[in-house]
């Protein structure tokens, strides 16, 4: 099973304006594998978002490695970890964000013209908010659309430009019970059919069956579930 992302012994400790430090991440070792779904739960506060951020190169661990594709994001240049997130890297969030004066079309396509791609970008975008289900809302206004609509054209907006791997940010904990199960059977049928990589938080327990892959965070470390 390839791996896009693989981690050596990650820690993070935040030091707070008071000198204390506060430590979030204990020697975390994980692995993402390619096209399938992986789910970081935890309670609000174990260190979910935290993670998440080293993994995507928003942020830098305190210590240990992040391997994506096999080189070590820790070492690369801040220009180079910059061209990773635009051109590798899709991101969803637990808010929507969509820009509210562009349509569907506009705001997926947004995210190619960042990308730098120039080919295709109409047949992008269409096949982009197809596999999402939204074929027949592409030139509705963000308003005009439901909130879990709306986090759909997200999801297209994140997997326009063929990332090697998305990264969610508990997408469904603004939706009701209904749209959330719709929204995560949409990210099962990207991995699994569409072979798109998928890393999700969530504090949600119900949800974590789903995944191909789950760790836990408590402590600051992984627990070992049965
Ligand atoms: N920039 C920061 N400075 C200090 N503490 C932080 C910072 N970011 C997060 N934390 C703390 O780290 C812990 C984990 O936060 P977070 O990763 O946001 O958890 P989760 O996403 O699981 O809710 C929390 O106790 C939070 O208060
Ligand atoms: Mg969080």
């Amino acid at each position: 099973m390839a791996h896009i992302i693989k981690t050596n012994e990650l820690n993070k400790i935040f030091t707070l304006p008071n000198g204390d430090s506060l430590h979030v991440l204990k020697n975390i070792n994980m692995v993402v594998d390619q096209g399938k779904l992986t789910i970081l739960r935890g309670r609000s506060g174990s260190g979910k978002t935290t993670l998440m951020n080293i993994l995507a190169a928003l942020d830098f661990a305190s210590s240990g490695e992040v391997l994506f594709d096999n080189v070590k994001i820790t070492q690369m240049s801040e220009r180079k970890r910059c061209l990773l997130r635009r051109e590798k890297i899709g991101f969803i969030f637990q808010s929507v964000a969509l820009i509210p004066t562009m349509n569907a079309y506009e705001n997926v396509e947004y995210m190619l013209r960042l990308a730098g791609i120039r080919k295709n970008r109409k047949g992008l975008v269409i096949e982009a908010l197809r596999m999402v289900g939204l074929g027949a809302r592409i030139y509705h206004m963000p308003q005009e659309l439901s909130g879990g609509e709306q986090q759909r054209v997200a999801i297209a907006r994140a997997i326009v430009h063929k990332p090697k791997i998305v990264f969610a940010d508990e997408p469904t904990a603004e939706l009701d019970t209904n749209t959330a199960i719709q929204i995560m059977k949409i990210f099962k049928n990207l991995t699994d059919k569409e072979g798109v990589t998928i890393v999700m938080a969530t504090h949600d327990v119900g949800i974590m069956e789903i995944g191909d892959r789950v760790y836990e965070l408590e402590d600051g470390g992984f627990i070992e579930r049965e």
